[in-house]
């Protein structure tokens, strides 16, 4: 069956009270309306159309690289008419799916579902049970239990109220029939609106079969009005990306305070500790241990890793068995190759950091080749930046950095070479040798402590 998907997005979510349309809003940090767009791509349409027109150029500048047939609605004159902008494009032998760029949580097998209940000639719709159906439109059924109409909450009267099943926008038809129907639409409603809704009316009138695919939970089909039901659905959807892991054999300590803003992949037996962030895509190897509120951006880490607490790693690979943290900082471009230790305080740019090689406490190492079995003392600094440019600093293998030392790149260290404490190394220091610069140490027997005015 060819398929067109239909997104409307052409409201102005008054109710978010932002500058920013509602459709850009984020959840999963994703804009809402690129996760419906994902969704519709997954199954394989044609063609996805999204009506847009509230802050529009926006809209599209900030999902420019999403494959999308944009169409303005110049007045939003209600969901039939939105629907309508678009039938120009879509060929008559296709078949329409219509979703909301503010429902983000919509699934492919409900929608798979839908289209595949939904008769050749006639309309289907998803609706859902929910326990307040306030502003919602309503889902008539006759005493057979048939879908009926649906009547929308400004429009129904006090019985048509009590009713709890409601439609979640979603609909399908033929793009055959939406051209017979949609131009019958009469706006004589309580909002002057000419509403998608009066198609069940319509086909039902005509005889053709209009059915509703019940959906199980409420979150799937939810619309976004506010940043109270956004923080829901986040919070609903964050639940579930745990639950998968859990299910696959990766220990969520918190379902609760875990949020992935992006796509992570996590080997069995790995453990993530509470409020760990995720962003882009993060590659975890088995048996790691990911410490409370460290965060992860575009990094991959290997099997038997351990990330203690507040540590923060972007754009980063760290290899087998690596201790990172406790808040340790791993900057773009760096490499800890296995077994590597990165301790406190430690901050690594664009480096690649040998195997078994240590950087325990208070360092700064940028712009850097550290070679394998390197121990580098406490307060180590690369200077790597004379003001203008950058500069590398090589460190060989076997080699040890007393601590406090300023290496003054561009400079190496050769294999196995001793650096003393506190040196300021500026020329290259010789393999398997110890090198220092150092002041005489002396001591001023005469001097006086100064004291303070009230001790005297
Ligand atoms: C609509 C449904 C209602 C359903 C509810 C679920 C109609 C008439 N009513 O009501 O039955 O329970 O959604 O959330 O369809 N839009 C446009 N152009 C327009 C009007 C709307 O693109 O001219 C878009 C909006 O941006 C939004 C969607 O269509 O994404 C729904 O519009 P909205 O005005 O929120 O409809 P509701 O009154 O909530
Ligand atoms: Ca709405």
């Amino acid at each position: 069956m060819k398929l067109d998907v239909v997104i409307l997005a052409a409201g102005c979510g008054t109710r978010m009270h932002s500058n920013t349309p509602k459709v850009l809003h984020q959840l999963a940090g994703k804009p809402l309306l690129a996760h419906v767009i994902e969704t519709a791509h997954s199954l394989d349409p044609n063609q996805v159309h999204v009506v847009y027109g509230h802050q529009g150029e926006r809209v599209k500048h900030t999902l420019s690289s999403m494959e999308v047939n944009w169409i303005e609605q110049k007045e939003q004159l209600g969901t039939g008419h939105a629907v309508l902008q678009a039938l120009p494009f879509i060929d008559k032998d296709s078949q329409v799916l219509v979703l909301y760029g503010d429902v983000p949580l919509i699934t492919k097998p409900l929608l798979l579902k839908l289209l595949d209940s939904t008769s050749l000639e006639g309309v289907g719709i998803i609706s859902v049970m929910v326990t307040d159906p306030t502003g919602l439109g309503r889902i008539i059924r006759d005493n057979s239990g048939n879908l009926s109409a649906i009547v929308e909450h400004k429009d129904a009267t006090d019985a048509e109220l009590l009713i709890h099943e409601i439609n979640s926008g979603i609909l399908t038809a033929s793009a055959k029939s939406l051209h017979d129907w949609l131009p019958k639409l009469k706006n004589n409603n309580s909002q002057s609106e000419f509403y998608l809704t009066d198609l069940i009316t319509l086909a039902a009138s005509e005889k053709h079969s209009v059915i509703a695919v019940l959906s199980e939970t409420e979150e799937e089909v939810k619309g976004v009005n506010n940043r109270v039901q956004l923080m829901q659905l986040e919070r609903f959807h964050q639940r579930k990306l745990a639950h998968a892991l859990l299910t696959q054999g990766v220990c969520v300590y918190d379902p609760d305070r875990f949020d992935c803003r992006g796509n992570l992949q996590a080997g069995r037996d790995t453990e993530i500790d509470i409020n760990v962030l995720i962003e882009g895509e993060v590659v975890l190897g088995s048996n790691c241990y990911i410490g409370p509120n460290v965060i992860l951006r575009n990094t991959t880490i290997a099997d038997n890793v351990t990330i203690r607490a507040n540590s923060i790693l972007e754009d980063s690979q760290v290899d087998e068995g690596a201790v990172i943290g406790p808040f340790a900082r791993l900057r773009p471009e760096t490499k800890v190759a296995k077994n590597g230790k990165i301790g406190n305080f430690v901050e690594i740019k664009k480096a690649h950091i040998g195997e078994n090689s240590k950087v325990n406490h208070l360092s700064y190492v940028g712009d850097a080749t550290v070679g394998t079995n390197v121990n580098i003392g406490a307060g180590t600094i690369t200077c790597n930046y004379d003001g203008v440019n950058k500069h590398q600093t090589i460190i060989e293998d076997g080699a040890f950095i007393g601590s406090g030392t300023q290496l003054v790149a561009p400079v190496k260290v050769a294999m196995q070479a001793t650096i003393g404490a506190g040196s300021v190394i500026t020329t290259d220091a010789p393999a398997e040798q110890l090198t220092l610069t150092r002041a005489k140490q002396r001591t001023i027997s005469a001097w006086q402590r100064p004291t303070k005015q009230s001790e005297k």
